[in-house]
């Protein structure tokens, strides 16, 4: 399976040249887009099409051919059988490229192939819509830019090196109008792909800007392999320790010198961490109960966070409090102390069984509503004169929040909304989804408790049915991997590196 590099961008702001070098730097080819588009346009005028007439255009697209082949390193255009670069840049070739370039049946035509030679080979393409429109599953996705004043400059000191009169502020203004038409047009507007790095090389030479995009692609490549049969193993960038778990587990191993280390509840929801911390001396208390054991001790609190009252508790025994708790899950205890102390109703979506919905609960002063079903969303019933804050639990899946959220808005209450699910779990799910989307078979990594790891594995599954959920290599069958030609990993929150790491590696060298 080849690797395609989409870089887009506006006008100006050196995507060919970066590009070309770029290729010949990994030894890629450069899809000259552009020069696909001309080479159209050398059929339409050899062939005496009437640009002007959308249905001739449209009949004549079949019989088109184009590829791209390389002499001595620079790229030959072959248009059905024939070398036809030396007609692309002639202003004939170029006006006829400008006015059918608009035409569906032409875009469409050299999409396709452009897609075929990327799926053929390792490219870099630029454009305007490479990342979005043409090869949107590109593991790397440049947008490059700059500001219309650098691009301005850039353009006026060509020009005057060349000899040529010109105006700095026409030049600006065309190219600002430029712009504007590129992100407006009707059909694949100019726009930064979701998944893509922008480097703006305002402030950048060309071999700056080459070595920020070789620097981003290695970070990407390193993630990216192929095997010595040719499979391509994908593992996603948001795989294992979101922010807030790496920190209380980091929290956790600085404590372990310590004598009498206790957590409340495991760290996180991964056996192997909760294992190899026990054998560090470290112990889990569950309960109030066990608050007497630990008057000598330090108490960690997980990223999950606790209710009011357990901290109080905690408190009151005279330990040690280190609070490790998630910084965006804080936040929505402060949300829910200060609404209910406001009297305003409380409503969580999320699982009320889940410990961070727990700990949040606990935060109010009043009764709390938790939501976790299109039929209790419909079963609510609140005081219509009372305000009422929706919060969310922090890893709950936001397609599902908003049509609960949906559901209470429409019962006339004066709602507030607050949207507390963490960016750290949407952006894995997204990617997530993205990737099965793209793989044949897909790992999902995690501790069989973890509810993030359960959710990545439903989304992978439904991309992907080929999807296996496993907790180490161990549970790894290499065997039900042999058919797919592309594998995507990706691991829940609370996995830890070194296990990822190591399903990665042998998927790599062992396939
Ligand atoms: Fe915190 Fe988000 Fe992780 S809330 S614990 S950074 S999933």
């Amino acid at each position: 399976m080849s690797i395609s590099i989409a870089i887009d961008g506006p006008a100006g702001a050196g995507k060919s040249t970066i590009a070309k070098r770029l290729a010949a730097k990994m030894n890629y080819i450069y899809v000259d887009t552009g020069a696909m588009y001309r080479a159209m346009a050398v059929y339409f005028t050899q062939n005496h099409v009437n640009p002007d007439d959308e249905r001739e255009i449209d009949a004549s697209v079949v019989n088109v051919d184009i590829s791209i082949e390389y002499a001595d390193g620079v790229q030959q255009v072959i248009l059905n059988g024939d070398n036809v670069t030396a007609f692309l840049r002639t202003e004939e070739t170029g006006r006829m490229a400008s006015k059918t370039s608009k035409y569906a049946s032409v875009r469409k035509k050299l999409v396709d192939l452009q897609r075929k030679i990327a799926k053929e080979n390792n490219c870099v393409m630029d454009g305007r819509d490479i990342g979005t429109a043409v090869l949107p599953d590109a593991p790397v996705k440049i947008y490059l830019t700059a500001s219309s004043d650098a691009r301005a400059q850039r353009r006026f000191d060509e020009l005057v090196a060349k000899g040529e009169q010109c105006d700095y502020q026409t030049i600006k203004e065309d190219i600002e109008q430029r712009d504007y038409q590129d992100m407006h047009r009707e059909i694949s507007p100019l726009c930064q792909a979701e998944d893509a790095v922008l480097v703006d090389s305002s402030d950048m030479n060309i071999e700056e800007v080459l070595q920020a995009i070789t620097d981003i692609i290695e970070k990407k490549n390193a993630r990216i392999a192929t095997t010595k049969s040719g499979k391509t193993v994908i593992l996603a960038e948001s795989a294992g320790f979101c922010f807030g778990v790496e920190r209380a587990v980091n929290t956790v191993y600085e404590q372990v010198d310590k004598e009498n280390v206790y957590t409340y509840g495991p760290i996180i929801h991964n056996e192997e961490v909760v294992k190899d911390l026990e054998s560090k001396g470290v112990r889990v208390i569950e309960n109030a109960a066990d608050f007497k054991n630990t008057e000598n001790g330090t108490v960690i609190i997980r990223s999950h966070g606790v209710s009011k009252k357990v901290y109080d508790d905690l408190k009151n025994t005279g330990v040690e409090i280190i609070d490790a708790t998630c910084p965006f899950v804080l936040k929505i205890h402060t949300i829910v102390r200060e609404e209910s102390e406001a009297g305003t109703q409380i409503v969580i979506i999320g699982n009320e069984k889940h410990p961070e919905v727990e700990g949040i609960m606990g935060w109010s002063v009043s009764p709390v509503h938790v939501v976790d079903t299109v039929e209790k969303a419909q079963n609510l019933a609140l005081d219509l004169e009372k305000k009422v804050c929706i919060v969310s639990q922090t890893t709950f899946n936001y397609n599902k929040f908003q049509e609960l959220v949906e559901i209470i808005s429409k019962k006339g209450y004066n709602v507030s909304i607050r949207n507390t699910i963490c960016n750290a779990t949407e952006e894995r799910q997204t990617e997530a989804r993205k990737l099965a989307k793209r793989a044949d078979a897909m790992i999902v990594v995690g501790g069989s408790s973890s509810s993030n790891t359960r959710k990545l594995y439903e989304i992978c599954k439904n991309e992907c049915n080929a999807t296996f959920y496993i907790q180490t290599l161990n549970d790894l069958d290499l065997e039900s991997l042999s058919k797919a030609d592309c594998i995507g990993i990706t691991a829940g929150a609370s996995t830890p590196n070194n296990i990822i790491e190591e399903v990665y590696t042998n998927v790599r060298i062992k396939l």
